[in-house]
């Protein structure tokens, strides 16, 4: 929350939220695709919402955060439902969601991920602060196979609720792909330039008297029509043999399969799939969404250089998908190891260029200060810095280990980390997810114990190793560049 109230008012094009589902699952810290776990330790975050004395006070304040309606509607759904983790996640999300009809610009758009049980509770909550006329669709997401529910029909599918501030949104149409079965039904006819359909020439309303009302092959447009190009388009098309008149003269144009954008992506997805242990980009975080599936939401609902905000960012998807797509980015979680996940990703998209971070450390001092006070928390960040995910497999008391790989030319390099912790260290080597490609393995020095660790990889480990200085991270010069200059040549030397 207070991560948003920092923000000034209308400054959000597009907000994405996928906060804790109430699914009272317990997702694990630890993160790592490239060993088999042993065991769970620690835990990122429990998917639920929990009735607590906290969530009875911020009722009682919430008249605070939300208008009157907003704040009336939840106490009478508390008063309803009675005070459990449903009515807990409402409560939690009513400021929040307030929060964020605050920070989006007027052409703003939000979506928020949910799944159906609590849908229609958030769809209340959301009529109330954007309006009813603020809703624009309930999207449906397949987001797994079928399997056997026991004794109802299989969950296969999340929803995601889009609102806009104003009927004014930025709105740029998705088109998926022709589907084989659509082509096979709806391009039927082939010539020497590919299948093609026939279509109309003309489109509704009656413009007699403009240049879309002429006579072609000695008819005028149907009554209540006009003709969908000028006649010297017309012209071309004839001449390129586009035109198929019928035997009393009305063209039709030949539209090729190859010439559409595909099919407008409609209100059901079925064509984005879940992650999978074989996914490249899945960091082990568990509720991680597909890439895709936000590069779409960005896609459709803000423009190159809008902001867009995600306040419940996991593992950074979002992020990454805005910094694809030359949009900025803030993201934000109450999870330090979800933050560290995003850091590392972001961090590996733009070739270690800078982010902007609050929460974490910014010079030298604090990431010592941090070491003291949280050395897990310390090696966590320096993984991340590193451009690695904190690898589960790897990492112990004494070590982080992380993994993670960044573009250098054309090639792909492997970067190992590791961030030692304690004076003597429990080493290990995380197996390489992809065996082929080249490989750096860095080590934030920051005490002795650097010096046993580089000893111990040059013992086990036939790739090069490097020392990186916190300073390297963190100094002005560092803060500017993303990195100073000499993983850039290390890069290119690996490559
Ligand atoms: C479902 S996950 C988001 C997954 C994300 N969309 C992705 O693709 O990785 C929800 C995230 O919300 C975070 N979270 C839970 N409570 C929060 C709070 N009060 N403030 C900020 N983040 C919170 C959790 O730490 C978790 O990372």
């Amino acid at each position: 929350m207070d991560g948003m109230r920092s923000l000034d008012a209308e400054c959000v094009s597009l907000a994405y939220l996928d906060p804790p589902f109430n699914s009272g699952r317990n997702y694990g810290t630890v993160l790592s695709t490239s060993r088999p776990v042993k065991s769970e330790t620690s835990h990122v975050f429990v998917d639920t919402w929990r009735w607590s004395d906290s969530t009875g006070r911020l009722l009682d304040e919430l008249g605070e955060f939300v208008s009157k309606s907003v704040s009336d509607l939840v106490h009478s759904l508390v008063k309803t439902l009675g005070p459990n983790p449903t009515t807990a996640y409402l409560v939690e999300m009513a400021p929040r969601l307030s929060e964020v009809h605050r920070v989006l610009r007027r052409d703003g758009s939000l979506y928020v991920h949910c799944d159906p049980a609590s849908s229609h509770y958030l769809r209340l909550l959301l009529d109330h602060i954007f309006g009813p006329d603020g809703f624009r669709n309930e999207v449906v997401w397949k987001r797994t196979h079928a399997h056997n529910g026991s004794r109802r029909y299989g969950p296969v599918h999340d929803t995601i609720l889009f609102y806009t501030k104003s009927s004014e949104y930025v709105w740029n149409p998705v088109f998926e792909p022709y589907q084989d079965t659509y082509l096979e039904k709806h391009f039927r006819k082939n010539d020497d330039r590919g299948s093609y359909q026939l279509i109309t020439c003309t489109a509704p309303g009656d413009r007699e008297g403009t240049r879309a009302h002429y006579e072609w092959n000695g008819q005028l447009p149907p009554p209540g029509r006009h003709w969908a190009w000028r006649k010297e388009k017309m012209v071309e098309f004839e001449r390129e043999g586009r035109l198929v008149h019928s035997t009393n003269g009305v063209p039709r144009l030949k539209r090729y399969s190859d010439e559409g954008r595909g099919v407008a992506v409609q209100d059901v997805w079925l064509d984005i799939n879940r992650l999978d242990s074989h996914s490249k980009e899945r960091t082990g975080f568990e509720t991680q969404k597909p890439t895709a599936l936000l590069e779409r939401i960005v896609a459709a609902s803000s423009n190159p250089g809008d902001l867009v905000l995600d306040p419940f960012a996991g593992s950074g998807t979002t992020a990454v998908a805005a910094e694809r797509l030359k949009r900025q980015w803030i993201s934000i979680d109450s999870s330090i190891t979800a933050c560290a996940i995003t850091l590392a990703r972001v961090r590996q998209e733009m070739n270690l260029a800078n982010v902007a971070v609050r929460g974490f450390p910014r010079d030298a001092d604090s990431a010592r200060q941090l070491l003291r006070t949280s050395p897990e928390g310390f090696g966590i960040w320096g993984a991340s810095m590193l451009g690695t995910v904190p690898d589960r497999a790897g990492t112990n008391a004494t070590v982080v280990v992380g993994t993670g790989s960044l573009s250098s030319r054309s090639r792909s390099v492997e970067i190992l980390s590791w961030v030692p912790l304690a004076e003597s260290l429990d080493m290990s080597v995380p197996a390489s997810p992809r065996r082929r490609l080249s490989k750096l393995a860095l080590i934030l020095r920051h005490n002795r114990s650097a010096r046993v660790a580089e000893s111990w990889l040059k013992r086990h480990t036939n790739t090069p190793v490097h020392m990186i200085e916190i300073s390297d991270l963190v100094d002005r010069n560092a803060q500017r560049k993303g990195m100073n200059s000499k993983l850039p040549e290390l890069l290119r030397e690996a490559a």
